[in-house]
Order: C-alpha cells, then structure tokens, then sequence
C-alpha cells in the first residue's frame, strides 16, 4: 500500500507539473481495495449525482477510490485506464463516453489481471472477456417507456396524427442509441406518429436549447411532440421554446429521460408531460461488485436498477427528493 501512495502522489503532481487538466482524486480508506474509476465528463446533474454516489458508496464501503474526470475527452479515459493499470489498481471501473475504441486497453487491463466494472454505459467489442460486469440501466427500455407515454397521451387526447422532434445524446454512447431504439420500435410501427427529425445534442444543456431553436426555426408550429434524451437538453429545449412563445407541456408535449428534481417540478407546474427515470444511484453495487470480485467471487454479468415513469397521470406530491 505504502508504494502505491508514492506513486500516486507522484502521478498527481506530474500531472499537476504537466498541465493536465484531468484532475486525480485519490480518496483513501484504511482498506486494501483500491478501485480506480474513470467518470467520462461532468455535462449534467444526472452525471454530476453519479460521481457523487461513487464517492459516497468508496466510503461507505471502505474502498479507496482514485478517480480521474475525462471531461467529455475518450483519450483521457484512456489515459487514465492506462495510469490505473500502471498504479496496480485492484479493480478499473469506468463510465464509456462512447462504445467503440476500447479493445487495446482493457486488453492491457485484462493482460494485468484486474477487473473492469462498466458502470453506466456499455462498449461495442467483439471480445466479452474484456470486462466482468455491466452496472447501469436499461436504456432500451427506456425508449420503449417514453412511447408507452406518448401512445397513451395521443389516445387521451383522441390525435390521430402527432409529429414528434427527438434530441439525442452523445453520438455512438449506449443511452442514445437504446433510447432511440427502444423508442421507434414502437413509434415508426404506428401510423399515428411522425418522426420530423433527430438531431444530436450531446447530453448538454446549452446544445439542447440550440437543437430546439433550429427545429422550430425549421418546423415551427407543426411540432406537436419533443422527446429529448436527457433532462439537461430539456431543460435548454424547454427555455427556447419558452423565448419562441410556445407553452411547453401545452403547445408541445414533452417527454425526457433522467428524473432531475428540476424536471420532476416541472411536471406539477404542466410544463413537462413525462419524465422516464435513470437512476445515476450504481455507486453501492459497483463497490459491492469490487468486493465480491476481490473476494474471488462471481458476480452478475448485467445489474439494472429498478426505474420508474413520472407522468401528469401520477400524483408525485409525496414523491421523495430525487438527490440529483
Ligand atoms: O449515460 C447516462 C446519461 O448520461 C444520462 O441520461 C445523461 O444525463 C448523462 O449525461
């Protein structure tokens, strides 16, 4: 343990001394488990609350913790895989920004004999072997609870013909692509929806409000639907369509994913028709995870929390504090 300290001081102060701007956060327990985790940014509150669950559950569990934020960048991910296999972590976990790119080294992973945990996202590899356990949410499910929604609501409100708009997250990582999958399933076998355009906007507040404005700056009034793949987009969509003098909720019916308290308010105050829940929450099963794989025991291929829909058809008055 006491060469391990050493060396990560040493690599915090040669990235201080290099200017890197990826910052190593090394929380210590008196435990011989030391887990490196590499988060992929920091572009939204559902991110920044899974950070904070990781770095709560290290404690809890008494488990080290080095953590490297990659700031939205899959070579810094890399690069701290890479530190984290030099260290002789006992176990690597990371959230993948995107699922391509990551066979060479979690081959070096595998080659030093230390688990990977993917926490939140899946990779695209032809290799199973090359991680132990997937910890995060059914994406695809996801998608399919928000037309589960928009089916029900174009029956209440007797439409026949609803022309939808669809912001989605970060090009090629799990969650847009599920959500988009699980999504149109549904919606492109029904003749009563359709799909105008998606467009990409990076899981990020700011380029959500740009998305939005480019949309009705195309479509205008004929907008009856958004459905944006994450509540920070929403939240930017929401206040371009605002600035436009539409009523979102109202004029658009809008349907996101995450469960923010900010977009859980928004549903009483009518603006938000339905959020689909995910739960950023995984820190606890990631370190009872690295325990277990410690311990030498086996642990499930796939953990999905439970996850929940908010809608307007739902009294949310004793929903407790949501936490992220
Ligand atoms: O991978 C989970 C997604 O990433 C969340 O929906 C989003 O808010 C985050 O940026």
């Amino acid at each position: 343990m006491k060469n391990r300290k050493l060396i990560a001081y040493l690599m915090i102060a040669l990235c201080i001394f290099s200017g890197c701007s990826s910052k190593t956060v090394v929380e210590e327990t008196s435990s011989n488990l030391l887990l490196g985790f590499s988060q992929l940014g920091s572009e939204s509150s559902w991110r920044i609350g899974n950070t904070a669950s990781m770095e709560s559950a290290a404690k809890r569990h008494n488990i080290s913790l080095m953590m490297e934020n990659a700031y939205q960048k899959q070579e810094k991910q890399i690069d701290s895989i890479r530190s984290f296999i030099a260290y002789q972590v006992d176990v690597i976990a990371f959230c993948p920004i995107v699922e391509d790119g990551w066979d060479n080294v979690l081959t070096e992973a595998k080659n030093a004999g230390i688990p990977v945990i993917l926490v939140d996202r899946l990779i695209n590899t032809s290799d199973e072997s090359l991680y132990t356990a997937y910890v995060g949410a059914d994406f695809y499910q996801e998608g399919v609870s928000a037309a589960d929604f928009l089916v029900r609501k174009a029956k209440d409100l007797g439409k026949e013909h609803l022309l939808i708009v669809e912001i989605a997250g970060t090009v090629d990582a799990t969650p847009t692509l599920q959500r988009y999958d699980g999504f149109h399933d549904i919606i492109d076998n029904d003749d009563t929806f359709q799909m105008l355009e998606t467009i990409s906007g990076d899981f990020l507040r700011s380029k959500g409000e740009e998305c939005m404005k480019y949309l009705l700056n195309k479509y205008g009034d004929d907008i009856d639907v958004m459905y944006s793949h994450n509540d920070s987009m929403t939240l930017g969509a929401i206040d371009a369509i605002e600035a436009w003098g539409a009523k979102p909720g109202k004029d658009i019916i809008i349907i996101t994913v995450d469960g923010e308290q900010a977009t859980v308010d928004l549903i009483s105050e009518g603006k938000i028709n339905c959020v689909i829940e995910c739960t950023p929450m995984l820190g606890d099963i990631v370190m009872e995870h690295a325990k277990k794989l410690m311990a030498g025991e086996e642990v499930p291929r796939i953990t999905s929390p439970q996850e929940e829909t908010f809608s307007e058809y739902d009294d949310l008055r004793q929903l407790p504090p949501r936490g992220y």
